[in-house]
């Protein structure tokens, strides 16, 4: 059975990557598409039939025990795993709940890596993986710490796993500026956005698009739009300290 695995498909770019790929590799038997919002996911079922539905949070680490055994028990070859699932708080650490500092290291780095670590005995040959990082991940953010240091090791061990798959699975980080999701409400909403990052923000469709295209041309990073190309030239070549002082 030919499969895709989607995590954070109630959402966002979750929701837009179960679409998408509904539609371009028909050949798949299951798209299995993982969130809490049971109801949301049922939504989507009605317009594709062949989702399989498995709400879950993914922060309790049982999740990762039931999803091994379904994978021992279907033995699917999974030809897509898209990592989606995250979750971001725009604050300073001291003022922020330890619990919910710790909840975005474990959805944004520990299920990640469970996931994949899971996931990989069955990606066969020609596999793909797209992690969900960040254009956080490219510098230290101040008022967002730890959400830019998850996304930084979503990249870095996006881009080792790619090395390490090389010739086996192709493995993309994926890593857009500010996108037009429910994600941006939680952080506050537009309007109240630092005005540095309005001119970044982007259509989840499009950041989608690119990231499967990037993905089947074996890119190890997807990066959508030239003002985000910029920004990550600029966070190369300008000394940290000085991008940070300007944020
Ligand atoms: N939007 C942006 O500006 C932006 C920019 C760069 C990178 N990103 C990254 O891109 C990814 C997708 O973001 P998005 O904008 O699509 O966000 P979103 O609309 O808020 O979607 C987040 C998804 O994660 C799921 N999720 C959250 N907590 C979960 C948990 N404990 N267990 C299982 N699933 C959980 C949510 O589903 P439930 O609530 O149903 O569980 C939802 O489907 C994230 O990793 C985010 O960090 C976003």
């Amino acid at each position: 059975m030919k499969i895709a695995v989607i995590t954070g498909a109630s959402s966002g770019m979750g929701k837009a990557f179960t679409k998408q790929i509904a539609k371009k590799y028909i050949e798949l038997d299951e798209i299995w598409v993982i969130a809490r919002k049971k109801e949301t996911l049922e939504e989507l079922k009605k317009d594709i039939s062949k989702l399989r539905i498995l709400p879950m949070d993914l922060t309790d680490r049982q999740a990762f025990n039931e999803f091994h055994e379904l994978l021992k028990r279907e033995n699917p070859s999974i030809q897509i795993l898209v990592e989606s699932a995250g979750t971001g708080i725009q604050k300073k650490v001291e003022d922020t709940a330890v619990d919910k500092l710790c909840q975005m290291t474990e959805l944004n780095c520990t299920a990640l890596t469970a996931f994949i670590g899971l996931c990989l005995p069955y990606c066969k040959k020609g596999s793909r993986i797209l992690c969900l990082a960040s254009g956080a991940a490219f510098v230290p953010q101040p008022g967002f710490a730890v959400y830019a240091a998850s996304k930084a090791y979503v990249l870095s061990f996006a881009r080792a796993l790619g090395v390490e798959q090389r010739g086996r699975v192709v493995v993309t980080a994926v890593c857009p500026g500010p996108v037009d999701t429910p994600f941006l409400e939680k952080m506050g909403g537009k309007e109240n956005m630092p005005f540095y990052k309005k001119p970044f923000i982007a259509n989840a469709e499009a950041v989608v698009e690119k990231a499967l295209k990037d993905s089947e041309r074996g890119r190890e990073i997807s990066v959508y739009g030239f003002s985000m190309k910029a920004l990550r030239v600029l966070c190369k070549i300008i000394p940290r300290k000085v991008i940070m002082y300007f944020m």
